[in-house]
């Protein structure tokens, strides 16, 4: 029997990450994986309603971390549990994480409430591997220059991204098993092989 696996990507904006999920996935292809791409907020249609709330209203801070962990216990009940269960691969763009980094780090709410939130959602739960993005902010800054019209997170100040990176960071060193920080930075052909390495070690 096949076993499926949870591989999260991870990084402040402008890191870079949604580009090498494509290119993990077709790793996961040619081994014989069935993949599912997914990402949070987001993932199923209640939650990409959610989605379009969180990037773009204001509103309290703690109403936005609710809405995360919301959308993400809808997500789990409908796509990841179910394919885990199936021993599909799930490739989520961001996942817990993230609201440690973003509502945690950047935002300052504490952890312990977000430790509370997490305990409730999934308990059991936790990827298999975490791939988190990193690159110093002024990459991350120039990158998201380019980009269109920006959401409410990417309108934050460079502030902001520091105290996530920070957050993402600390996550990391939590969990060090389970996290693989890659440089982000370097070029492409470098990230390539880092992912290469990371997908034959699971
Ligand atoms: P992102 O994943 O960067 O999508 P895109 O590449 O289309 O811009 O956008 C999601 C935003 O939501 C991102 O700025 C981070 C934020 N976010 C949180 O603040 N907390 C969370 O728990 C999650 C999942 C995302």
């Amino acid at each position: 029997m096949t076993v499926g696996k949870f591989i999260t990507f991870e990084g402040i904006d402008g890191a870079g990450k949604s580009t090498h999920i494509a290119f993990v996935a077709d790793l996961l292809h040619a081994r014989g994986k069935t993949v599912i791409t997914t990402r949070e907020p987001g993932g199923t249609a209640l939650g990409e309603k959610l989605r379009e709330l969180l990037l773009h209203e204001k509103m309290h801070l703690e109403t936005e971390a609710l809405l995360m962990f919301a959308a993400r216990r809808e997500h789990l009940a409908q796509v990841i549990e179910p394919a885990l269960a199936r021993g599909d691969w799930v490739i989520s763009d961001r996942f817990t994480d993230a609201t440690f980094a973003y509502q945690g780090g950047g935002r300052k709410l504490p952890l312990s409430k977000l430790a509370a939130l997490e305990q409730w959602v999934h308990p059991h739960l936790q990827p298999d591997a975490t791939l988190l993005f990193d690159v110093p902010l002024k990459v991350a800054r120039a990158r998201l220059q380019a980009s269109r019209s920006p959401d409410k997170f990417e309108q934050e100040k460079a502030d902001f991204f520091a105290a996530t990176r920070a957050g993402y960071l600390r996550r990391a060193a939590e969990f060090p098993k389970r996290f693989h920080v890659i440089d982000s930075a370097q070029p492409i052909d470098n990230v390539h092989k880092a992912l290469e390495k990371i997908v034959a070690s699971l």
